[in-house]
């Protein structure tokens, strides 16, 4: 537990801000920077494209963490890589060859996740699960920041760190959605290792400080 990351998710900076938002980021205690990409049809909502992932990866001095929320990311692998990600996360149900996709971004130089929605059991993963570095698991559902953590996600991390286990892999569990002081303890007890936070740090009055909180929470 002592150990638990933090990712502070850019979607919910300024974005006529970016650049103070990424150095206040550079400069606290957080651990990766969650990038998230939605294409406005795996998801009902479109965020940012390449240039701005560009400009964002230019900038921060943190593991860059690529939440792709799109259909059909295998076109764009390379390009992710090019830009910058370390880890490229993809979605589950937007995977038609999971194994080939996993393979490819690893090829590619960077580690590979898996986002998995609410509804989707971790039970589905088994087979994969020694091939994947990172199973990002969605406790909103996804498209939208600020939205109420799913409490049904308690559950889900404790039977995917079982399955990790019983399998001798290394893979990581980051939680993704609804966030904060309230639930982080819990969730790095259940056996999170990776805790993305939007609107709770960058809303907050001093995102510098809130992410140092969590941090402290989790020691
Ligand atoms: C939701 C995104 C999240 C989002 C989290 O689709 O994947 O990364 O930014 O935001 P909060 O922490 O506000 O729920
Ligand atoms: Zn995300």
């Amino acid at each position: 537990m002592s150990n638990t990351l933090i990712a502070p998710s850019i979607l919910a900076a300024d974005f006529a801000n970016l650049q103070r938002d990424i150095e206040m980021v550079n400069n606290s205690e957080a651990d990766w920077f969650h990038i998230d990409i939605m294409d406005g049809v795996f998801v009902p909502n479109i965020s940012f494209g390449m240039p701005v992932l560009q400009a964002i990866t230019k900038h921060t001095k943190k593991t860059v963490d690529v939440h792709l929320m799109i259909v059909n990311p295998d076109r764009y692998i390379q390009t992710f890589a090019d830009l910058g990600a370390n880890i490229l996360t993809v979605h589950y149900e937007a995977c038609t060859h999971l194994h080939r996709t996993l393979q490819a971004i690893k090829a590619a130089g960077m580690q590979a996740g898996v986002a998995l929605n609410p509804h989707t059991n971790i039970a589905l993963l088994e087979d994969v699960i020694n091939d994947i570095d990172l199973v990002c698991l969605m406790s909103v559902n996804p498209g939208f920041g600020g939205q109420s953590f799913i409490e049904n996600t308690y559950k889900k991390v404790e039977a995917l760190k079982e399955m990790i286990e019983d399998n001798g892999a290394s893979t990581k569990i980051e939680i993704d959605g609804g966030v904060t002081d309230k639930n982080a303890k819990q969730l790095a007890k259940a056996g999170a290792d990776v805790l993305v936070a939007g609107s709770y740090v960058f809303k907050s009055d001093n995102p510098t400080s809130t992410i140092a909180g969590l941090k402290d929470l989790l020691k």
